[in-house]
């Protein structure tokens, strides 16, 4: 019997390449950057099962170019807003899957650090040491701001959003929250969170941190009027997609002190930045590194292995997004 095709977009870790290599014939891109279109076309042809990441946009072309033998794509990563699911469930063949939990805390780990390095200007100390600006202790020299006993407004009290709050617990902060669906009980009791209206989290959070998935709804939340709506001495954190925050109108509000400050693990065009944002103190930049530990990327691979393995032998894979049957 011949053994099914399997792409990967992208290398990614070994374990994952390794169990992949049990379960059928693995291409794995030659690139050490993303495929383009035409070599993802290319590429995906005559495959049971793709392996993709955040950066491949997966749509009806890529399904037509893959042929209707395809069985599964295994997005590496928990968002997915690179991927089409309504064509893939359309076809009514294709499985589709994510790799939820195995990110939370290393990406929560992240929004608590930029939480900190937003609020005790931390960029920007390092900044003046590096750059050996001269200094001398005072008592007034870079004050940040005190976390303790000020609200976290949590957007999106998902995986990712609790576990935030967790850390915020233990900071000695008060956890406030919006989001489509209040969550159980039980959860609000541990984290001694409360659900409150989106307005009512913008006026009041001290810090907002949004964990809230990109889709059509959650495209641009964070517009001009809801800077607007924010306190003059808050924080806004974006750990979840670029898209979900106006890039241009966060400029201003920071320009003009409608907020005190931002941190951003993520940006509307990836890996480009505005230019305007790089021209500020009080926003702490990192490229995308809400996972980016070596378990956590082990983890994640070994997930989106073990998904399409699982349903290139018939079986329930651990994390569907789109099931067939
Ligand atoms: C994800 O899994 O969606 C993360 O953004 C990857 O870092």
């Amino acid at each position: 019997m011949s053994r099914p095709r399997i792409v990967v977009t992208r290398r990614i870790p070994q374990p994952a390449l390794d169990l992949l290599a049990e379960a059928g014939e693995v291409w794995l891109s030659p690139h050490d950057r993303p495929l383009t279109r035409e070599e993802l076309f290319d590429a995906v042809k005559g495959a049971e099962a793709i392996v993709c990441l955040l950066h491949d946009k997966i749509d009806d072309e890529v399904l037509d170019a893959a042929g209707p033998q395809l069985k599964v794509i295994a997005n590496v990563a928990v968002g997915y807003d690179n991927v089409d699911t309504k064509a893939i469930a359309a076809r009514e063949s294709i499985w589709f899957t994510n790799t939820p939990g195995v990110l939370t805390e290393a990406t929560a780990d992240i929004a608590f650090s930029l939480i900190l390095m937003a609020t005790r200007r931390l960029g920007e100390g390092e900044r003046v040491i590096r750059s050996q600006t001269p200094w001398v202790w005072n008592m007034f020299y870079m004050l940040g701001t005190g976390l303790q006993g000020k609200k976290l407004g949590i957007v999106g009290l998902g995986l990712i959003g609790q576990a935030t709050a967790r850390r915020a617990k233990a900071f000695g902060m008060e956890v406030i929250y919006s989001g489509r669906r209040q969550a159980d009980a039980a959860i609000e009791q541990e984290l001694g969170a409360t659900y409150v209206s989106f307005d009512e989290l913008l006026e009041t959070a001290a810090v907002v941190s949004l964990h809230c998935p990109l889709n059509a709804e959650t495209r641009h939340l964070m517009d001009a009027e809801r800077f607007k709506q924010m306190r003059d001495d808050a924080y806004l954190i974006n750990t979840t997609r670029g898209p979900v925050v106006d890039e241009a109108a966060l400029v201003e509000a920071l320009r003009n002190g409608e907020i005190k400050g931002a941190g951003l693990d993520v940006f509307e065009e990836e890996p480009k930045v505005n230019e305007g944002l790089l021209t500020l103190e009080n926003v702490v930049l990192i490229p995308h590194l809400g996972s980016a530990t070596i378990e956590t990327r082990t983890g994640m691979g070994v997930l989106a292995a073990t998904n399409a393995i699982a349903i290139l032998r018939g079986e329930q894979p651990p994390t569907p997004v789109v099931s067939v049957g």
